[in-house]
């Protein structure tokens, strides 16, 4: 984990600085916290593919989950390995609950305009800009992460139970979607 946090901080431009800036505004944001999860989840209800995913009667849990993880980013003044950590293993719970990444990238999206409208509307343009990159950054690697830890823990999980090695695995799916580009690309 430690080596795919480091490439999507140095790649989206992350700091510590984008964590502090939004502590400093952390009254305001979490303010929206209410209206994102209720947008958050209207949105994956009124759905029918992500609708689908939900148990009978879940729902306010699921909104303490989410309102709970927005609290949090919104208002921590540095960044650690365990915070890492604790988004990495959202990757897994939504392997166990068929939470596919479109699901998970497209609702990010989501997040992401919801914050750049309400920034918009309440901070001058200059401030709006700057706080609502930060938050991009920030929930940019948590979804890259979030993303691999996926994929990573997918194929992992297969490797130990179909009994195959990583290293081979690896060469025999380079030589099926090599097989599949030339296909494509008759
Ligand atoms: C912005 C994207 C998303 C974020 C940041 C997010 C965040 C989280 C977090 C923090 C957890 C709790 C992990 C834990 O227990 O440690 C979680 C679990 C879960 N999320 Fe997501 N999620 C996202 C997208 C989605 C989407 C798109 C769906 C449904 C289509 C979904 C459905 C669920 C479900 C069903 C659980 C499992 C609850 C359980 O069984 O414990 N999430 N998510």
């Amino acid at each position: 984990m430690e080596q795919i946090v480091k490439d999507l901080i140095a790649l989206t431009n992350f700091s510590d600085q984008d964590v502090q800036l939004l502590q400093q505004h952390a009254p305001k944001l979490q303010s929206w916290g209410g209206e994102l999860v209720n947008e958050f989840y209207n949105t994956l209800y009124g759905y029918e593919s992500t609708g689908k995913v939900f148990r009978d009667g879940e729902r306010e849990a699921r909104e303490k989950t989410l309102r709970d993880w927005y609290l949090h980013i919104t208002n921590i003044d540095h960044v650690d390995a365990q915070f890492w950590q604790q988004q990495w293993i959202v990757g897994l719970v939504h392997i166990t609950r068929g939470v596919t990444n479109p699901f998970m990238f497209g609702m990010t999206s989501r997040v992401q305009q919801f914050i750049l409208r309400k920034c918009a509307e309440e901070f001058e343009p200059a401030q709006a800009l700057q706080i609502y990159s930060a938050f991009k950054r920030l929930t940019d690697v948590i979804a890259g992460l979030i993303a691999e830890s996926y994929f990573s823990s997918y194929v992992e999980a297969m490797e130990k139970v179909g009994g195959f090695k990583l290293t081979l695995i690896k060469r025999m799916i380079d030589l099926e979607i090599n097989t599949k580009l030339k296909d494509s690309r008759k």
